[in-house]
């Protein structure tokens, strides 16, 4: 009788709309980008694959939504990204999650529920970062991939509005007191760090290269910062969330970029970043020489060093990567590597741990 009557409870357009989810097969597509994910899909009981999230079925295989759709998990459709109205009517807050301090200035982060799916409504906390803002959710939109936090909704009224699938993991920069739970404990290996190694590397070859031309993360003067700006997908991969600092490098204008307005200090910053003239002659951002993505890889030792921390045989891995570890952090940008040659030694390194696991066993 409950559950009767919880039935006639649920409101008729929500019915319709899981009905249409769940069994209507959709058969157009723009993009024909079949399932090569990160895991497998599994089949469910009437013989349709179950699709990752931003996948759908079309002809019994799982195939990537079109630009401007999202799904999650187990949809054999893809619906459009909610527009102001939608995200007005439908997304409702439940609580704050990224407490504001000196990680959080740019928007309000919440915890919100959308149709009894978890998602986070984030909008910008001031008018002081407007424009930070604005730049963060073109570019989220404009570079949705497997490497970018999943757009489900997106409103540029006054008040800027993004929603974006929740990540219950968290960000990077907690990863090690996620891996010292418990009941995650089976996770917290050298392959699974590594891997989110590898993923970090990857994301930023991807923004190097992206639709939007050479871009560069900005937003990452500390470690800590830098590491609160991915997420940890439930199959443990990094994602990036942040994208409010993220300016373009434009070679073959020779136009260049300078991070923020304010001077930076300190080893985790590239030297370019540092100004140059020393206590001798007060910092004038006028004058403070631009750069460009090369800033990014001089960060990587020093990301790639926490995210495997101290796990078995991290150590050894440590000593595998030193060579290139050393090249991140030469003193003129042009001799450090690109993100895809750092790539490849880390890929190399993967085979070795891999080897080492299976000979173990
Ligand atoms: N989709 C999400 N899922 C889970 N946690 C999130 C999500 N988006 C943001 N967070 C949490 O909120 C923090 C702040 O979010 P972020 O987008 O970086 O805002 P800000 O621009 O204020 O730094 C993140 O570091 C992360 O811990
Ligand atoms: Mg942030």
């Amino acid at each position: 009788m409950a559950v009767n009557l919880r039935i006639y409870l649920i409101p008729l357009p929500f019915l319709i709309l899981t009905y249409y989810l769940l069994f209507s097969g959709r058969k157009a597509t723009r993009r024909n980008d079949t399932y090569k994910g990160r895991q497998n899909a599994n089949e469910s009981s009437n013989g349709n694959p179950e699709c990752p999230s931003n996948f759908h079925v079309v002809d019994r295989t799982c195939v990537r939504c079109p630009r401007g759709h999202f799904s999650f998990q187990g949809w054999i459709s893809c619906l459009q990204w909610l527009d102001c109205t939608s995200i007005a009517r439908d997304v409702r807050s439940r609580r704050r999650i990224g407490t504001p301090g000196h990680l959080n200035a740019v928007k309000k982060v919440y915890l919100a529920d959308w149709h009894g799916y978890d998602v986070v409504y984030s909008k910008c906390a001031n008018r002081w970062y407007y424009e930070d803002c604005l730049h963060g959710m073109q570019m989220v939109e404009g570079l949705q991939s497997e490497f970018v936090v999943q757009l489900i909704g997106i409103c540029y009224n006054d008040n800027l509005e993004i929603v974006t699938g929740y990540y219950k993991h968290g960000s990077a920069d907690t990863l090690n007191e996620l891996l010292d739970r418990p009941e995650l404990s089976e996770f917290n290996t050298l392959e699974t760090r590594f891997q989110l190694s590898i993923d970090y590397v990857r994301i930023l070859q991807f923004l190097h290269n992206s639709p939007l031309g050479v871009r560069v993360m900005c937003d990452s003067n500390d470690l800590e910062k830098t590491l609160s700006q991915y997420l940890i997908t439930d199959e443990f991969h990094l994602v990036v969330n942040d994208l409010d600092a993220l300016p373009e490098v434009k070679p073959d204008k020779g136009e260049l970029i300078k991070c923020g307005h304010r001077e930076l200090y300190g080893d985790f910053v590239a030297p370019e970043q540092v100004w140059p003239h020393g206590e001798s002659r007060p910092f004038n951002l006028e004058e403070m020489p631009s750069y460009d993505e090369m800033i990014d890889i001089w960060r990587i030792p020093n990301v790639v060093d926490k995210l495997l921390g101290r796990v078995h045989n991290s150590n050894y891995v440590r000593r595998l990567l030193l060579g290139i570890h050393e090249s991140c952090k030469q003193d003129d940008p042009e001799e450090r590597p690109s993100a895809t040659e750092v790539l490849e030694v880390l890929l190399n390194v993967q085979k070795i741990i891999r080897a080492g696991i299976k000979s173990d066993l």
